[in-house]
């Protein structure tokens, strides 16, 4: 498979950069300030155009304010979400909701299901976020993308493979508060993805599931490919023979 015009950063924990035919910068779940497992030179990241958050967990949500303020970037996310973002200066959000399809500069995200919690922290009060969300990105070169979010498995994923076969699948498998890695396993026969990178695992001492558990629970599957790229690392171009940098 070939990222074609696709470049993919991971900043750590559930925190991509996504660069998409050279001219847009998005970040899924933005989260570099507090996040330990960010690389300090990626805590400033490129100008962004568009943020996309699965839920407004500190540790998906953390960055958007000050980034959004930055850039004068769009937060995309669910609509009880977005209307706190509002609350917050956030001038540019768009509120959506499950099984619907924003286009964002010609890229088309569906918002799916995910299973989670939603509360906002905000001061020493917890806030209703809405529900945790999933996302669909697809691109104009027609790959597609799966983020989960933060989610335990459901057999509804089996209706994102049917629906939208997502080339790439960002899943997390750290356990405690996600998926674990058998979890995962499940997920990934489900969606049918052929390439997997693990996420949310190893930030903290409680996430303790493993890309190599998770190989292990699927070794059985055909063309699977499970690339764990470490944060500061960057995946593009063709993943049959990638080498990450
Ligand atoms: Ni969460
Ligand atoms: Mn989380």
């Amino acid at each position: 498979m070939n990222l074609g015009s696709l470049v993919v950063t991971f900043y750590g924990h559930a925190t991509f950069g996504l660069k998409i035919d050279d001219r847009k910068h998005w970040m899924l779940d933005p989260w570099l300030d507090e996040n330990p497992a960010c690389p300090d030179r990626l805590k400033s990241p490129p100008k962004i155009d568009t943020i996309l958050i699965s839920h407004p967990h500190f540790d998906h949500i953390g960055d958007a304010v000050r980034l959004a303020t930055r850039d004068d970037a769009l937060c995309a996310c669910i609509a009880e979400t977005a209307a706190w973002l509002r609350k917050k200066g956030v001038k540019k959000t768009l509120g959506f909701n499950k099984g619907g399809t924003a286009d964002i500069d010609g890229i088309k995200v569906t918002m799916t299901h995910a299973v989670h919690s939603c509360g906002i922290t905000d001061g020493d009060e917890i806030i209703y976020g809405g529900e945790a969300a999933g996302y669909v990105i697809t691109l104009p070169s027609g790959l597609r993308l799966y983020h989960a979010g933060d989610t335990c498995v459901f057999s509804d994923m089996k209706l994102i493979g049917d629906l939208y076969h997502p080339d790439i699948a960002f899943l997390p498998i750290g356990d405690f508060y996600t998926m674990d890695p058998l979890q995962g396993s499940h997920a990934i026969r489900m969606l049918g993805s052929k390439v997997v990178v693990p996420m949310h695992y190893g930030t903290f001492p409680a996430l303790t599931g493993t890309p190599e558990k998770l190989r292990e629970l699927t070794a059985d599957i055909s063309g699977l490919r499970i690339i764990d790229i470490k944060p500061g690392e960057t995946l593009a171009g063709e993943v049959d023979r990638l080498v990450t940098a």
